[in-house]
């Protein structure tokens, strides 16, 4: 790529949206942060620096996308880290709350991907968020973890739909510490920090991969989980229910 990269990060306000935000502003890219408030997304741009750009937008919103867009694009890399998260029994879930996450994290996803494929440059990165809880369903995962492997499905279909002339990636995290894991009860395994997620994820961004999946130590027991015969999966993760 010739000239300085530009990069929409919806999401860019918290956790390791924010956290990617000044990994790609560290190696000289332009970065425009998204979310629904402007105030949080001030207090992430302004220590990047002038060149750096905030502009509030709802991925559940297409208006307060296009018009993002709009003013910023065209993009060499449009990033949707923007998710919410309810924890808890399946009994005690909020419907609004369960409405909310699927609108949120799958139908977000989707509109972003509707709206970023007009505003991305040529052979452009379009990166979605799965996790590691859409490798298999875990016991209280629920509607954030299905709506995680519905993005999984959909960046899959992306890849090719699109190619060449987007390049489709997909980020599959395991635990990090962010306010959407602060909400976690439960002891975390594996846990990162946002700065050793955003430098992981950077690399594999710049690097070829379709999907750039970490820890390891978290996905590889969860990917083999996946594959056993499931009487013998649930047998393992009935230990997990709480
Ligand atoms: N943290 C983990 O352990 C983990 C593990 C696996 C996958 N992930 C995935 O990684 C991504 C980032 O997670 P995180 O932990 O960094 O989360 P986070 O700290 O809670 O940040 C979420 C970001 O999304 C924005 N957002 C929420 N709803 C939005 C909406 N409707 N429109 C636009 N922006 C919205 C938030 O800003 P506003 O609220 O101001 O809009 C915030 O900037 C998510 O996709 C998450 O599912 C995280």
């Amino acid at each position: 790529m010739t000239g300085t990269e530009k990069i929409w990060i919806i999401g860019g306000s918290s956790g390791i949206g924010a956290a990617l935000a000044k990994a790609f502003a560290e190696e000289g890219a332009i970065v425009v942060i998204s979310g629904r408030n402007q105030a949080s997304l001030q207090q992430v741009v302004a220590p990047l620096g002038p060149a750096h750009g905030a502009i509030a937008a709802d991925v559940t919103d297409i208006e307060s996308l296009e018009s993002a867009a709009r003013v910023h694009g065209p993009f060499d890399r449009i990033i949707i880290s923007a998710a919410t998260y309810d924890p808890g029994a399946v009994i005690a879930a909020d419907q609004d709350k369960a409405e909310a996450i699927i609108r949120t994290n799958l139908i977000g996803s989707f509109n972003v991907a509707r709206v970023g494929t007009g505003h991305l440059r040529k052979g452009g990165q379009l990166v979605l968020f799965g996790s590691a809880a859409a490798i298999f369903g875990l016991p209280q995962g629920q509607v954030y973890s299905a709506t995680k492997a519905g993005i999984v499905n959909l960046a899959e279909s992306l890849r090719v739909e699109l190619w060449p002339q987007v390049d489709v990636r997909l980020v599959t995290p395991g635990f990090v510490r962010t306010p959407l894991t602060d909400r976690n009860s439960f002891d975390m395994p594996a846990i990162l920090e946002p700065e050793d997620a955003a430098k992981r994820i950077l690399r594999g961004l710049n690097g070829k991969g379709f999907e750039i999946a970490f820890p390891r130590r978290l996905i590889w027991p969860l990917r083999l989980l996946a594959v056993l015969p499931k009487p013998l999966a649930f047998s393992l993760t009935t230990r997990l229910r709480q």
